[in-house]
């Protein structure tokens, strides 16, 4: 599995490369957004362009426009501005751009991914939030699809979940079968109609309830089994894009991304800091230290 960093901090960006791990990076808007604010007076060509320069990997930039039209035009000056840097560009394109006020309809995503696989012109489909739109922009001629596991977690959480209404870290781990999961039996969850009100199930003895539900799973119970999901479509399809696996929030969903065979994962330098990490660990190399006898720190003196 290949590893990128999920930010874009240069620092972050200069030590995880320096530890050789690093395969590539992957930023959006958010991320710039916070390296712009931590910094005085950014000139983001150069920035950008400092990023690129550093790893010899793909890097992941973003357009801001809901159309195809714009996305395009946004890509290409991407393209045209950082890639002869390191020939290293990839261009983020929203799997689906459609909200109320947005123009455009909900192929938007698509119809930029297509034309910029005839221009040749690497793409992450970004947003990726259930496999279908994963075959889809596929079948379009993406490179990469990034499944969101942290934000389908979270959803599962606030809507159907075990923590519904309750508070939740942002790190919290979603147990991939929790529906499965015995401790987890006595819990159901939750389904409303299109008006909100309360539905004991979803299935009655005819099928799916006449009323349809709004708020489901899907059949996708966290994160990590949407990008299992994925991976094992493109595998029975020989579908040659790759499964970034994104929004990741701790080490054990990285785990569970890496068991369904992501091609990538794009990994927080908080969440690589908690991958290195373990209490019997440091346990160990306190004893060990302790241990040290004269006659051993001789041979390194
Ligand atoms: C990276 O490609 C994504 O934009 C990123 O992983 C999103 O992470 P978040 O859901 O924690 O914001």
């Amino acid at each position: 599995m290949k590893i990128f960093v999920d930010t874009a901090q240069i620092n972050e960006i200069q030590e995880t490369n320096s530890w050789g791990i690093l395969d590539g990076v992957t930023t959006n808007p958010s991320l710039i957004k916070k390296a712009v604010e931590s910094r005085e007076n950014v000139d983001i060509k150069d920035y950008i362009g400092q990023i690129c320069e550093t790893v010899d990997g793909p890097i992941s930039l973003e357009v801001i426009g809901l159309t195809a039209e714009k996305m395009v035009d946004q890509a290409e000056r991407l393209y045209d501005t950082f890639n002869h840097i390191n020939n290293n560009v990839v261009i983020k394109i929203p799997v689906n751009t459609k909200h109320p006020d947005s123009p455009g309809d909900d192929y938007e995503g698509l119809k930029a991914i297509r034309s910029l696989a005839t221009k040749g012109i690497p793409t992450n489909t970004t947003l990726v939030m259930k496999p279908e739109q994963a075959l889809l922009a596929a079948k379009a001629g993406t490179q990469y699809v990034s499944p969101f596991a942290g934000r389908i977690d979270d959803f599962i959480r606030n809507n159907i979940g075990l923590t519904r209404g309750k508070d939740f870290e942002k790190g919290a781990y979603q147990h991939s079968d929790w529906l499965q999961h015995s401790s987890y039996l006595h819990l159901k969850p939750h389904y409303e109609d299109l008006e909100g009100n309360e539905l004991d199930d979803i299935y009655t003895d005819k099928g799916v309830n006449e009323t349809m539900a709004k708020v489901t799973d899907d059949g996708i119970p966290s994160g990590a089994a949407a990008v299992a999901s994925i991976k094992q479509i493109f595998e029975i399809y020989n579908l040659d894009t790759q499964v970034l696996a994104a929004s990741l929030r701790n080490s054990r969903q990285v785990r569970e991304v890496a068991e369904a065979g992501a091609d990538v994962a794009t990994i927080p330098f908080k969440v690589l800091n908690e991958m290195m990490n373990h209490y019997k660990t440091q346990e160990g190399i306190i004893s060990f230290s302790q241990d040290v006898v004269p006659e051993y720190r001789e041979l390194f003196d």
